[in-house]
């Protein structure tokens, strides 16, 4: 199940000449599904936080434990990635399915270059499913409505909202939508949220997210402390050790966990 939107000015429904989030990220990445503009973009917000690419890393080390956990310890079966970000290493599908094959797995992006590389990248295992949604984190029932043609929102899900709700500069609107998405899920489901600090590094991460904001179309990044983010699990049960720096959570290691990191990480059980 694949949805598209209509090309935009570039054609392929995005334009290269202006930096995007999934782009960027996987600039900081050290990938090479970037734009000079996002190169730029990347160049300068380094400049100001150098520990930036450090903490994308450090990012995708704690999907793959969460999901691990997840899919291992909590016997999840299907998982709802929301800004999915372009396909790099360990992607929740191949955590999920190395855990147990037969996991279900919807990811949705609003980055048609995303799309595109997910499309031709993010197969499943046999026993299991991938669908990719086009769709907006601010529309959650459209998400919901078409991630059950993948899922059954009956049953538990593993809700991944990695790096994303940063993207949702208005916080009224951010608690409205966790109100929502945490609503309709099951008992038993879990939501894992990660999310840029404003009290972390505050000096240099402000810095480097005025910069990113001047490369973006929507100038959207924000920061938020510690106690915004953990107000984003309202109604869930937090697990241990509750909202921490990502490197932090379940560290596989105390050299993992004395890393840098500018992200508020958790993981919440709808009871
Ligand atoms: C920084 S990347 C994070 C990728 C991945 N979740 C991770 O943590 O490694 C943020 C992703 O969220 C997507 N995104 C940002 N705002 C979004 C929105 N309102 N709806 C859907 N996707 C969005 C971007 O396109 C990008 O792929």
């Amino acid at each position: 199940m694949t949805q598209s939107r209509p090309a935009g000015p570039g054609g392929f429904g995005f334009d290269a000449r202006v930096a995007h989030p999934a782009r960027v990220y996987d600039y900081w990445l050290g990938g090479k599904d970037n734009f000079a503009a996002d190169r730029i973009a990347g160049e300068e917000t380094i400049a100001a936080y150098p520990a930036i690419r450090a903490s994308a890393r450090a990012n995708r080390a704690f999907l793959a434990r969460s999901v691990r956990y997840l899919a291992a310890e909590a016997g999840i079966r299907q998982f709802l990635d929301i800004g999915t970000g372009l396909p790099t290493a360990s992607n929740t599908h191949e955590v999920a399915q190395s855990v147990a094959p037969e996991s279900r797995i919807v990811y949705v992006d609003n980055d048609p270059l995303v799309l595109a590389h997910a499309r031709a990248l993010l197969t499943s295992s046999r026993e299991g499913a991938t669908a990719y949604l086009d769709a907006d984190l601010r529309d959650v029932d459209a998400i919901l409505e078409q991630a059950a043609g993948t899922l059954d929102l009956t049953q538990p899900v593993g809700v991944m909202l990695l790096a994303i709700l940063h993207y949702i500069p208005d916080l009224d609107q951010a608690r409205r939508i966790m109100t929502r998405l945490v609503g309709a899920l099951p008992s038993g489901s879990f939501v894992t949220i990660s999310h840029a600090a404003s009290d972390i590094s505050p000096e240099a991460m402000a810095e480097m997210i005025k910069r990113m904001n001047q490369h973006l179309a929507e100038a959207n990044h924000v920061g938020r402390t510690r106690d915004v983010v953990a107000g984003f699990f309202d109604g869930l049960d937090l697990l241990e050790p509750g909202v921490v720096k990502v490197t932090q959570w379940r560290p596989a290691s105390d050299i993992e966990a004395g890393g840098p990191t500018s992200l508020w990480g958790g993981v919440g059980r709808k009871p």
